[in-house]
């Protein structure tokens, strides 16, 4: 399958625009408002303490902020952070090489998380808990268990998926934030950050309609960014405005809420092959061979947040919502307690304008 330019994933485009995007600091991280205020009053009062952060998890689909935040905590704590990730932790002792040559204070930070090895996970437990690591010398019944002390250190995860993560894990974060998908203002203050650091000119109505077809998530935003000024200074237009960025954007086939080709072949399949559902995550999965995973990250949040779909005990039901925007008219039978779903498409241009 061919990359989608709207994938909330880390992609080869976005490292040269990640290194500059990024912000520094709390006061350049627009959005997620509670979190902001939730993690400044946890750091200051650390601060007053004199105490290192207790530890943190970060949640939520991918490209919404998690490793900048990260970074945004240890500056305002004035720590050193180390990166690392779930996978790369390949042995019990890879890990007790990194937690030993943490100082004190520091920011451990875990990507992907809920992809830590057991025999990995269980030497974070002391860590996390009482700042100690415990080493086993030698084998069989003459092994002889140590413990080493560790500075005081702060452990912060991030993780798209915090169902994945055992609960002896989860327990261990005094902190749990969920970072939510950004609305359009925010996102359009984030565009035009964007713009005015890679010395991009835009109009406030280019960069809100690049906002609203941004699926609420940065990473896509910037993304989206650079290829409409590509598409600008190819057609040799001067500034970014609302029609430039409309008409780059229907050539990369986002359309106007954000949805592409494969949103929009999700939300029909549900459609066509089960009446609007509602259908269980496998059976839609084997239907539009994606990976239970990707629809469950990627593709349904965004949906969700929309309001083309939503998820019930029985399985995905797409709304009548998501049938407007499909351009399918959804005619509700009056007659008895079973809907009668009809589906007429018309062939007209207008959007949902709702
Ligand atoms: N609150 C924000 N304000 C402005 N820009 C942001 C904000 N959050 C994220 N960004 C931009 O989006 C990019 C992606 O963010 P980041 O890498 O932190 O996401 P992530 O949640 O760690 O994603 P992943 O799950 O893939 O690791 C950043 O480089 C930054 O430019
Ligand atoms: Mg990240």
């Amino acid at each position: 399958m061919k990359e989608r330019i709207i994938t909330s994933d880390f992609i080869e485009l976005d490292v040269e625009i990640e290194k500059n995007l990024r912000p520094q600091g709390m006061d350049e991280y627009i959005g997620q408002e509670r979190v902001k205020k939730q993690m400044g009053i946890f750091i200051k009062a650390a601060q007053k303490r004199k105490e290192s952060l207790d530890h943190v998890l970060l949640y939520g689909p991918p490209g919404l902020g998690k490793t900048t935040l990260a970074n945004i905590i240890a500056r305002e704590m004035g720590v050193g952070i180390k990166t690392t990730s779930g996978p790369a932790i390949e042995k019990a002792g890879d890990l007790a090489a990194i937690l030993t040559s943490l100082k004190e204070g520091d920011i451990l930070f875990i990507d992907e998380i809920h992809r830590l090895q057991r025999s990995v996970e269980e030497v974070l437990y002391p860590a996390m808990e009482d700042f100690a690591l415990d080493i086993v010398i030698g084998k069989g019944p003459g092994a002889q268990s140590i413990r080493l002390e560790l500075p005081p250190f702060t452990l912060i995860g991030a993780t798209t998926r915090v169902g994945l993560l055992t609960s002896p894990l989860r327990d261990r974060f005094g902190m749990i934030q969920r970072l939510e998908l950004y609305n359009p203002v925010e996102l359009t203050t984030i565009i035009r950050r964007s713009a005015r650091i890679l010395g991009i000119e835009m109009d406030e109505a280019g960069a809100v309609e690049l906002a609203i077809r941004s699926r609420g998530t940065p990473r896509i935003a910037n993304r989206l960014l650079k290829r409409v000024r590509d598409y600008c200074e190819i057609e040799g237009r001067g500034i970014i405005d609302l029609q430039t960025t409309k008409e780059a954007l229907d050539l990369f086939e986002v359309d106007a809420v954000g949805l592409d080709q494969i949103d929009r072949i999700m939300l029909m399949t549900i459609v066509e092959k089960f009446d609007g559902g509602p259908v269980g995550l496998d059976t839609l999965a084997a239907a539009i061979g994606e990976e239970k995973n990707t629809i469950e990250e990627v593709y349904e949040p965004y949906l969700i947040q929309l309001g083309f779909l939503s998820k019930t005990p029985r399985g995905r039901v797409v709304t009548s919502r998501g049938y407007n925007h499909l351009g399918v008219e959804v005619l509700m039978s009056d007659s008895s307690e079973l809907q009668q779903i009809k589906l007429k498409f018309y062939d007209s241009e207008e959007e949902n304008d709702e």
